[in-house]
């Protein structure tokens, strides 16, 4: 159901080797974002996609989830909110912690920030060991409301993030992967 060939959206994010450790492969979607014509289009798939899925708010993870999650809520005419990682949210807060490719963080989302029975749209950049999604998601289930679908631009899925995600009953869509 995605507009474009994946092809489009793969061959303009750019590979770089060991970053920001040894053996890690860093899918970097800036170029992306850097050509008007190509953020046009990446946010147009993701815009097209959920015109109809009745979503009352779009989440997005910080930081790259931030750049396309706010621009697709403005799109879809509904408000954003932010899951930051810790200690950046000044008001109440829910807070799930979790693995990372390289490391462990905490991510929170302000309390208020979703209501029961809210259909959300979560939006982060890629989909790795998926703890971060997963996270994400579960503070959003936390405060009631339901994750209508996660959304990425790119799936990693050696790292089988994508499968844990799907495990969890959250819908995942993605633009692309990197095998
Ligand atoms: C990256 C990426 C996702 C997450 C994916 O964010 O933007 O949020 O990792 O990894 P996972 O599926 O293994 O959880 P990062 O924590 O590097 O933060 P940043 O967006 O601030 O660069
Ligand atoms: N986040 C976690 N793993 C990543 C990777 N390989 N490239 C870009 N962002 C990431």
């Amino acid at each position: 159901s995605s507009l474009i060939d994946p092809r489009y959206i793969r061959d303009r994010i750019r590979t770089v080797p060991d970053w920001p450790q040894s053996g890690v492969q860093f899918r970097d979607i800036t170029p992306l974002l850097q050509d008007p014509k190509t953020f046009r289009v990446l946010v147009d798939c993701f815009v097209h996609r959920y015109m109809d899925h009745d979503i009352d708010v779009v989440a997005g993870v910080d930081a790259r989830g931030f750049i396309l999650g706010a621009v697709i809520a403005y799109e879809l005419n509904r408000g954003f909110v932010p899951v930051r990682k810790k200690g950046k949210l000044p008001f109440d807060t829910v807070a799930e912690e979790y693995e990372l490719e390289y490391g462990s963080a905490t991510v929170e989302l302000h309390a208020d920030a979703v209501k029961p029975g809210d259909r959300v749209l979560l939006i982060d950049d890629l989909v790795a060991t998926g703890g971060t999604m997963i996270a994400a998601a579960r503070l959003i289930q936390r405060l009631g409301a339901v994750v209508s679908e996660a959304a990425a631009i790119v799936d990693l899925p050696e790292l089988g993030g994508s499968t844990l995600v799907r495990e969890q009953g959250i819908p995942l869509f993605t633009l692309c992967h990197f095998a």
